[in-house]
């Protein structure tokens, strides 16, 4: 089997038949940590992570920021990373915050994001002085407003808006139509940026949307920088105010099976920066500063899952010992991977099997139709681009507990996530107390 080369990560090769990855013989990595477990190799996700700013950079004539959307993946390390590489951090709840503090990401650099924020959250990005707070509805902005009103400093804000852009990709994973979950509606701006404008805790930055993940097609991110600029145009009109930055969210698809694209990140700086230094000289706006936010396409495809083969049944079944738990995307909206099985490599494939995930539902397929060797128990299966989505969305179903995660990189690996232990997983788990402890109703 030969690796399809822009879907594994830019380590990847294969030698006696075994798959490495950042220079570790990922046969060795499983037995001495077992599976499942999550790779994550340094070098591609640090190469993306210089593409986005070295292609920003040379595409937009502005300032230019690129925030790595970390409901992608996070951890202490990753934001480390993040740091390291100069790119800001996109956080959206208290505790993924907390990682961009412990991680020493720049507050300035740090955006809250999401639709139902808590006071708790809200309150703690305000005490942290985060760049911006992406305010998400109306609603948010009054209590942001009361929790801001005796500021001595105010606090900067953008504002979400839902630009009515159908995306071209799966229905779950599309925020930008007119009746998304996500974002004011275009009739709700003006009153948004009036209370905005006139809170004495507030600064308005400017305008911010994303129209869904997984995009290929940049025809609808270039229509949405038209909605942002013609709106921040409007609010000019009508209010006096200019905005310093607009952001049109992430989103850039990366390819999961052999035939499709590989991610082109200078052509979407382009196309972006175009789309938004085009449509500022037309309504004579000055440039913004331009944030990009794009998750996905910075970590998948330095991620790879390998997992152990438990059992087949007839020619159709592989079973491994992880599935919709530690990747939900196959079973959540149909996803694809490739994989191959890391300890034979170089063996020719045959028919294709289905791949049936460890867990109590049918749906729990984590690929469909691939081709490897005949598999036996105890082969090690590898499935790539699964940096994206995978942990983040991570759950204990069946009280299993979660995958490590470890980092490779010239020859080294170093565990940044310890698999969770039986204890992580019963430590909120409280018995009955009292005189209920140890009664049984059984009779016989
Ligand atoms: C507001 C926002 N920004 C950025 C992203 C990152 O998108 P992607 O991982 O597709 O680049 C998301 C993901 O859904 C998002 O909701």
């Amino acid at each position: 089997m030969s690796l399809a080369p822009h879907v594994w990560p830019v380590t990847a090769t294969v030698a006696g038949g075994r798959l490495f990855v950042g220079g570790c013989d990922v046969v060795a990595l499983a037995e001495q940590f077992g599976t499942p477990l999550y790779l994550l190799d340094e070098a591609t996700l640090r190469g993306a992570m210089r593409a986005y700013r070295q292609a920003f950079a040379a595409a937009y004539s502005g300032p230019v920021r690129v925030h790595y959307a970390g409901k992608a993946l996070l951890n202490t390390a990753l934001a480390q990373i993040v740091a390291q590489e100069e790119l800001g951090l996109d956080v959206v709840s208290a505790t993924e915050l907390l990682v961009a503090q412990r991680a020493g990401v720049p507050m300035a650099h740090v955006h809250l994001h999401g639709n139902a924020k808590s006071d708790a959250e809200l309150e703690r990005a305000v005490a942290w002085r985060v760049g911006a707070i992406v305010v998400d509805n109306l609603d948010e902005l009054a209590r942001l407003r009361a929790i801001t009103k005796h500021l001595a400093e105010p606090q900067g804000v953008l504002l979400r808006i839902a630009p009515a852009i159908e995306a071209d990709t799966h229905a779950h994973i599309a925020t930008g139509g007119e009746t998304a979950k996500f974002g004011l509606p275009l009739a709700a701006l003006e009153e948004a940026v009036a209370q905005t404008i006139a809170a004495p805790g507030l600064r308005w930055l400017g305008l911010h949307a994303h129209i869904g993940s997984q995009l290929f097609a940049l025809d609808q991110v270039v229509a949405t920088i038209e909605v942002l600029v013609a709106q921040a145009a409007r609010l000019r009109a009508q209010f006096g105010v200019t905005p310093v930055e607009l952001s049109p969210g992430g989103g850039l698809g990366v390819p999961y099976t052999a035939d499709q694209p590989p991610t082109d990140i200078p052509r979407y700086a382009q196309v972006v920066s175009a789309a938004l230094q085009v449509a500022c000289t037309r309504h004579n706006l000055p440039l913004p500063r331009l944030t990009v936010e794009p998750g996905r396409s910075i970590v998948a495809r330095a991620g790879v899952a390998l997992y152990r083969v438990m059992g087949r049944k007839g020619r159709r079944w592989l079973h491994i010992d992880g599935g919709m738990a530690d990747n939900i995307r196959p079973a959540l909206y149909g996803a694809r991977y490739s994989a191959v099985l890391a300890n034979r490599a170089d063996e020719p494939a045959c028919d294709p099997v289905d791949i049936g995930g460890r867990y109590c539902e049918s749906g729990d397929v984590l690929l469909r139709e691939i081709a490897l060797p005949p598999a036996q128990p105890g082969d090690l299966l590898a499935v790539a681009t699964a940096g994206a989505y995978t942990l983040s969305m991570a759950s204990n179903y069946n009280l299993v507990p979660r995958p490590a995660l470890v980092l490779v990189g010239n020859g080294q690996a170093r565990v940044i996530q310890r698999r969770e232990t039986e204890e992580d997983v019963l430590a909120r788990d409280v018995p009955l107390g009292g005189d209920n402890a140890g009664t049984t109703l059984w009779r016989d």
